[in-house]
């Protein structure tokens, strides 16, 4: 099932939304500043786009030092402006987080790439991503339903049909776990937040409750109604079973799903949590 384009919903303060369930909003705030250190906590949010998903005010009490990483850092701005005029602690960094500083491909330009050997180059490329604006000593570093957007990307540059199409998926899902770890300072936290199904081809979305969500879920699984290779169970296999993943990543664990209603169409979420190992795991 392919990725929908995602566009960013209207930026308007939070607080004034008081139609939209706001459940998705406030699970991911608790969830980060719950995990805030006693003193001195740095946090990156890896996908910060609008900040529609954040309550700022809140992270801002709690971490002394947010950096909020998109490739469109406008967007970031424009987000912080919507919520808060206070920039106390709010640092903007601007990142390609697929492709790092490897030429990102801006998915409205980028050729299909069904050339066999530059299908191979992208994934060569992918496996040397590196995130330079970031700093690796982050107590906490979240991916905030970036995951589903740079498989999109996949889709556009090397196209579902391509023969590498799958190894390329399996390297980015790797690739971004691990990124994240090397993102953490030993024993610091990771929460990779993942919608992997929308109302668009699951559209009892809208009607579930947390009583039947689990099944309407379960059941869309079964009949791969999800988004390419954003399987959630899949995703906690290869965080937990992944040789070079397993090295750095401890204690990991998945949330059950929630709702993200973000107007006209509905994601089912759920959050992988991990722990980075202090010293290399016994082989
Ligand atoms: C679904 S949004 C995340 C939700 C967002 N936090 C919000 O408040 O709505 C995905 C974000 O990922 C960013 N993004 C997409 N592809 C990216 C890439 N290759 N590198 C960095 N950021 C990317 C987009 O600019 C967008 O802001």
């Amino acid at each position: 099932m392919s990725r929908y384009h995602w566009t960013p919903p209207a930026i308007t303060d939070p607080t004034t939304q008081r139609d939209l369930p706001d459940y998705h909003r406030r699970q991911i705030t608790s969830l980060l500043c719950e995990l805030a250190p006693a003193a001195d906590g740095r946090l990156a949010i890896l996908g910060a786009g609008p900040c529609n998903d954040l309550d700022l005010r809140q992270l801002q009490v709690k971490w002394p030092h947010i950096d909020l990483v998109d490739r469109d850092s406008e967007l970031v701005r424009q987000g912080i402006a919507a919520q808060t005029n206070s920039s106390t602690g709010l640092h903007v960094l601007q990142q390609d987080l697929l492709l790092g500083d490897n030429e990102a491909l801006a998915p409205s330009t980028a050729p299909r790439l069904l050339v066999p050997e530059v299908g191979q180059s992208f994934l060569a490329r992918l496996k040397q991503t590196r995130w330079d604006a970031l700093r690796c000593d982050y107590d906490l570093v979240a991916s905030t339903c970036l995951l589903s957007q740079l498989v999109h990307q996949v889709i556009d540059a090397v196209g579902v049909d391509h023969a590498l199409f799958i190894p390329t998926v399996q390297a980015l899902r790797q690739r971004h776990l691990w990124l994240m770890a090397q993102a953490l300072r030993p024993g610091g936290q990771g929460l990779l937040f993942c919608d992997f199904v929308s109302s668009e081809t699951l559209p009892d979305l809208f009607r579930a409750n947390p009583e039947n969500l689990p099944a309407l879920l379960s059941q869309a699984l079964q009949e791969n109604n999800f988004f390419h290779g954003l399987n959630p169970g899949k995703l906690l296999q290869i965080a937990r079973e992944d040789t070079e993943l397993q090295a750095c990543l401890d204690q990991v664990q998945m949330s059950p799903p929630w709702v993200w209603f973000t107007g006209s169409l509905a994601y089912a979420v759920v959050v992988i949590k991990f722990t980075r190992r202090s010293s290399k795991a016994p082989t």
